[in-house]
């Protein structure tokens, strides 16, 4: 049976890389966020929640020392795990929001929040909403995303004799490229790209992170929004070793560079440029209040105070959140807001947002 990408692509002979990437990870038959058995040991890939309750925990105590949130928007939930425990977590302490709002693309993975919630009764304790129209969401909200914007499709980009290709899939799943501009000079300013970029140089571009920006700031007016990913600044992004871009696919634990074969059977992401995402916050009426890797993070939140320290498991959960060769370092936290009243208070123990 013909399906969705063979059809556009017979129609249109050559897609985007951004809309190819949409329709291998989200279309409804073939797209990998569609398919079983995606996070954990036995899936695909595991994400921080997965790796350890506790990083859930640390979120949970930045809501509590905040104290101004009623409502917590989780978007792009993956299993729904940090979810439970952080709702789990909150409830220990009598601390839970009144409601929480699930934002997720995939239908399946629907399913498996919901399903969480309900083996564990959390919705006897709040309300508790899935909602696909922004419009929807309250205009006041403690936003969460880990592993979101890494994933949203991007065009893939080459600098070639000082211009700009963009890279086409066409019918036979071959790479063609073809001239590109940018949108606008804004945009390239907003990727704050070296003016020394070597010549081939591929680095990937997303508007469709910009669109998701753009389109839930209309709605979101007073918040605090933290944006956990794997990435860098675009000083450490843009470096020679990285010349053929970042996409990475990752199947059953194994990371691989080709995004043309095993359609629907692998994750295809690639690393956030945290840079890039601060200016297009800022430009949607955001103040970037924060950046720091992982570990900073969750030390600013005291995850090794709640820790079992005679469970091994625990322990070595807790170290691959934090140790710098593991997900500690590559993984960081941009924390912007909206209408937040300054406070005064220095709620981390490190702050790298000179690095943005
Ligand atoms: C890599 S997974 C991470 C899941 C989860 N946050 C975790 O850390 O385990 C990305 C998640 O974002 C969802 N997603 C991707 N694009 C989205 C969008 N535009 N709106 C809402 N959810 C989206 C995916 O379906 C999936 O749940």
């Amino acid at each position: 049976m013909t399906n969705n990408l063979q059809i556009l692509l017979t129609e249109k002979e050559k897609i985007s890389f951004s809309e190819y990437m949409d329709i291998i990870l989200f279309d409804k038959d073939i797209g990998f966020y569609e398919s079983e058995e995606l996070f954990g040991e036995k899936g695909h890939f595991v994400t921080s929640p997965l790796v350890s309750k506790h990083f859930s925990h640390s979120i949970g105590k930045h809501f509590i020392k905040l104290s101004v949130f009623e409502n917590i928007i989780e978007v792009g939930a993956g299993d729904g795990s940090l979810a439970a425990d952080l709702l789990i977590f909150l409830r220990s302490l009598d601390k839970l929001p009144k409601k929480y709002y699930f934002v997720e693309r995939s239908k399946r993975l629907i399913k498996k929040q919901k399903s969480i919630i309900k083996k564990n009764s959390l919705e006897n304790y709040l309300d508790i909403y899935w909602v696909s129209d922004y419009m929807e969401l309250p205009d006041t909200a403690f936003v969460i995303s880990n592993e979101l914007f890494d994933c949203f499709p991007t065009d893939i980009i080459k600098f070639k004799s000082n211009k700009y290709k963009k890279a086409y899939i066409n019918n036979e799943y071959k790479i063609m490229w073809e001239d590109f501009s940018f949108d606008s000079e804004n945009t390239a300013k907003n990727l704050n790209l070296p003016n020394n970029l070597p010549d081939n140089y591929i680095f990937e571009y997303s508007k469709q992170q910009n669109m998701f920006v753009s389109d839930i700031s209309k709605v979101i007016k007073k918040a605090c929004f933290l944006i956990f990913d794997y990435g860098y600044s675009a000083k450490e992004l843009y470096l020679k070793d990285r010349m053929q871009g970042t996409v990475t696919c990752i199947r059953n634990h194994q990371s691989d560079f080709n995004p043309l074969v095993d359609i629907g059977l692998k994750d295809i992401s690639a690393f956030v440029n945290y840079t890039f995402l601060k200016n297009i916050f800022e430009n949607n009426g955001w103040i970037t209040e924060a950046f720091m890797n992982q570990s900073n993070y969750l030390l600013s939140f005291d995850i090794l105070d709640d820790v079992d320290i005679h469970n091994v498991d625990e322990m070595n959960g807790i170290k691959k959140l934090i140790m710098p060769n593991h997900m500690g370092e590559v993984f960081k936290v941009l924390i912007v807001k909206k209408n937040i009243p300054e406070t005064g208070e220095n709620l981390f123990i490190k702050n790298d947002i000179i690095k943005l």
